[in-house]
C-alpha cells in the first residue's frame, strides 16, 4: 500500500514557522508519511529583519491593508491529489502574510479544490483574524479545512510586542547584556514547541495509517506553553 502523502507550502520570513514545521514533519515521517515541500518565494527578495524603525512601520501599516507580495512559480508537482496540504506561514498585522496572499489569488483554487488542508500559524500571540481570514479564502477556492495549528511566541505581554518590533527594527531585545533579556529571552519558537510540533506530526500521522478522518482532530489554539 502506498503512504499517505503530504504537502506543505510555506512562507517563513524569520525562520519560526519552518522551525516548526521541521518539528512537524519528523512527526509525520515518523509514522511514513511522504511529505513534500514547498516555499513560497517572494520576487523581490524580502530582508530580515527591515532592519531600521521606519522599514518595520511601513511594513506593518502595508501588512495591515493585505498588500499582496508575488511570489514565483510553483513546482507544477504541487498540483496533484494530496492527502493533506498543509498551508503554513506567519501572521502579519493581523492577516495572512502577502506571499500567502499572493499564492491565494493566483494558484488557490488550482492548488485547493476539493483537498483536505490544514491552516498551521506562526505568531506573536494574535492570530484569530488571521485564522478567519485565511479560512475564509481557502474555503472560497474550494478547500475542505481542517482546525488550524496555531503557534505564539512563549513570552508574556508587553515583552513580545516589543520584542518582536525591535527585532525587526534591527535590534537584538534578547541579547544577555540588555536589561530586557530578563523578560525577553529569545525571539520566536522554543525547541519545546518545536517538540510540540513533533508531537502533532505523530497525531496526525498516525491518524493517516490508520485512515481516521482527520476532521476528527482539533488541536488547542494556540498549542499550550509547557
Ligand atoms: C510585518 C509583521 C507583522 C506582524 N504582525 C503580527 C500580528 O499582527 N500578530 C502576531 O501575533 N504576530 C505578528 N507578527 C509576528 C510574526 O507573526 C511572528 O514573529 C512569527 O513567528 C514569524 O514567523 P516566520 O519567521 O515564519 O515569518 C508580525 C511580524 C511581521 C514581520
Amino acid at each position: 500500500m502506498n503512504s499517505p502523502r503530504v504537502l506543505i507550502v510555506f512562507f517563513s520570513f524569520s525562520s519560526q514557522t519552518r522551525n516548526l514545521l521541521q518539528g512537524l514533519s519528523k512527526g509525520l515521517r515518523e509514522y511514513d508519511i511522504q511529505v513534500e515541500w514547498q516555499q513560497l518565494k517572494p520576487l523581490q527578495a524580502l530582508q530580515f529583519p527591515p532592519g531600521s524603525y521606519l522599514a518595520t512601520v511601513k511594513m506593518m501599516l502595508t501588512t495591515f491593508f493585505r498588500k499582496r507580495l508575488a511570489i514565483e512559480e510553483l513546482s507544477p508537482d504541487c498540483f496533484q491529489n494530496w492527502d493533506l496540504i498543509i498551508v503554513a506561514g506567519p501572521t502579519w498585522s493581523y492577516h495572512p502574510s502577502g506571499p500567502i496572499l499572493s499564492l491565494l489569488d493566483r494558484d488557490g483554487e488550482r492548488l485547493v479544490k476539493d483537498q483536505l488542508v490544514l491552516p498551521f500559524i506562526s505568531c506573536r500571540g494574535y492570530w484569530r483574524m488571521h485564522h478567519w481570514g485565511l479560512r475564509r479564502l481557502l474555503r472560497s477556492k474550494g478547500a475542505r479545512v481542517l482546525c488550524p495549528v496555531v503557534f505564539a511566541h512563549p513570552v508574556a505581554e508587553p515583552w513580545r510586542t516589543i520584542g518582536v518590533f525591535l527585532k525587526l527594527a534591527g535590534k537584538v531585545p534578547e541579547s544577555g547584556k540588555s536589561w530586557f533579556h530578563r523578560f525577553y529571552p529569545k525571539y520566536g519558537h522554543s525547541s519545546l514547541q518545536i517538540n510540540d510540533a513533533k508531537a502533532i506530526g505523530l497525531i496526525i500521522g498516525k491518524y493517516m495509517q490508520k485512515g481516521k478522518s482527520l476532521q476528527e482532530l482539533s488541536f488547542p489554539a494556540p498549542v499550550p506553553v509547557d
